[in-house]
């Protein structure tokens, strides 16, 4: 049978099979759930072997263990590294999802559930691709590796130290990654470019105690005044980054690729439905796809303090917190911008408050040109399953072990990304569209057939 019509004739199975990975809440922040991971990762070395990929194993780290596999079987071929991820973030809000997050259910030709698009349903994706090669033709056409992660949504913090330790062994003529979005639907789409992510953490510290807002309210420092003022100041009305040297290493995108990116069939109007804000506010200078792919930003995810309960409550808190993030470009250096911002964090903060600032995690930007044959190979093998013209964009998301593969191993890096850009990743009601999940199946298998003739 030709792939095409094998992967069509699977459709139900593939689908029930992922549903059973989906159920498996493989929530990688949280302890409670280490049984779940641990669950997943088995899972996911079982469908490894089904797809005939050997030495498989689930290698532990010092918290959540990776999947591994290879094929090896053709020699002169190719090898291909293919890199996923099986741990998905909290599912909180509950009440927020339609169906419950962890029981998988199609609708309106969607699937939902957590993992679906982030990264579950995409690395499921790659399993049936190379499971219908090996039944359509026998044997694998290339040498695939394969390595699924199960911390990449907290920072992949062990995921070098395993790289590093099995160098030789994960030598490959490129990277293959599914876990980022495709620009619309009917857009199949090749990612060349990721922003960095440093993560902070600020603690402001005022009163020993909280205090009460009567007895003591106008002679001391408020913590959560001081810390909204602080962040206040974080940006110009321009919509800039008003740390000193914030921007000083940002290599300015050159006209012919500001002209190919704004030239992509991106539709504004589309982007401030998703968005459902009263109105944009971006960076002055930058059209709206520049600002989200090409920006450096600082961003505040979380702030909180005092009293949040039911009714009210006078108090003056002790302290106040908030996360911070900076998306960063090239060559903005990650360490470089971490001092910047505490210094200057520190700077601002008046002297009735002490403070402790403390960078959770740090990554590099990733942009790399698509020159090399395999990319015109994935293009056609987009086109092909997709039946849709194929497009190169870079995309706001980071994910910091792409960077480190190109930097170390120098391998074209080639993301193909199955998502969409409002299917809700990290949120209530994640989905993945069927007609991208089937499509990527036969792309991918598309793909990995005609890296044989690379
Ligand atoms: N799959 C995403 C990364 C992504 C999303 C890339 C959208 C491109 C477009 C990944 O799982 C993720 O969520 N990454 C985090 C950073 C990570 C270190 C926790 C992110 O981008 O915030
Ligand atoms: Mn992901
Ligand atoms: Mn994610």
């Amino acid at each position: 049978m030709d792939l095409i019509g094998y992967v069509d004739s699977k459709q139900d199975e593939h689908l029930n099979e992922l549903k059973e990975l989906l159920r498996i809440p493989s929530v990688s922040t949280k302890s409670e759930h280490k049984a779940d991971i641990e669950r997943a990762a088995r899972w996911v070395a079982e469908k490894l072997r089904a797809a005939g990929l050997e030495n498989v194993e689930v290698a532990p780290t010092k918290m959540h263990p990776l999947v591994y596999g290879e094929s090896l079987r053709a020699p002169g071929k190719p090898t291909v590294l293919f890199y996923g991820h099986y741990d998905v973030q909290p599912a909180e809000p509950l009440d927020l999802w339609t169906t419950p997050a962890f029981e998988p259910t199609v609708r309106d030709g969607n699937l939902y559930g957590r993992g679906t698009a982030d990264d579950k349903g995409q690395v499921h994706i790659h399993l049936k691709a190379l499971q219908a090669l090996r039944n359509c033709s026998g044997k694998l056409p290339i040498n695939v590796k394969a390595m699924i992660e199960g911390e990449e949504e907290i920072g992949s913090v062990n995921l070098w130290e395993f790289v590093q330790q099995n160098r030789e062994r994960l030598k490959a003529d490129a990277l293959v990654v599914s876990d980022t979005a495709m620009l619309a639907k009917g857009v199949p789409s090749i990612t060349y470019g990721l922003r960095g992510l440093n993560y902070y953490q600020i603690e402001i510290i005022g009163p020993a105690q909280d205090l009460h807002s009567g007895v003591f309210g106008g002679a001391v420092p408020n913590p959560i005044t001081i810390l909204a003022e602080t962040i206040a100041k974080l940006h110009d009305r321009n919509f800039r980054v008003a740390i000193p040297g914030f921007y000083d290493d940002v290599v300015p995108v050159s006209r012919e690729e500001r002209k190919a990116l704004n030239f992509l069939p991106w539709k504004e109007k589309e982007f401030r439905r998703m968005v459902g804000a009263p109105a944009l506010s971006g960076e002055k200078g930058f059209t709206i796809v520049e600002q989200l792919w090409t920006r450096p930003t600082l961003e505040v995810n979380g702030i909180w303090g005092g009293y949040t309960g039911e009714g009210a409550k006078t108090v003056i808190p002790s302290k106040a917190f908030a996360k911070l993030s900076t998306r960063l470009v090239p060559q903005q250096d990650p360490a470089k911008i971490a001092k910047l911002v505490g210094r200057h964090i520190q700077k601002l903060l008046p002297k009735t408050v002490t403070h402790k600032f403390e960078v959770l995690s740090t990554g590099k930007p990733w942009v790399a040109p698509y020159t090399h044959p395999i990319f015109q190979k994935a293009i056609h093998a987009l086109e092909a399953g997709f039946g849709k013209k194929a497009v190169f964009i870079r995309e706001g998301g980071s994910i910091p072990f792409v960077t480190q593969m190109y930097d170390t191993f120098k391998v074209p890096c080639v993301l193909l990304g199955f998502g969409l850009p409002d299917e809700n990743a990290h949120a209530p009601d994640e989905h993945i569209a069927l007609e991208n999940y089937f499509a990527g199946i036969k792309s991918v298998a598309l793909f990995y057939e005609q890296l044989a003739t690379l």
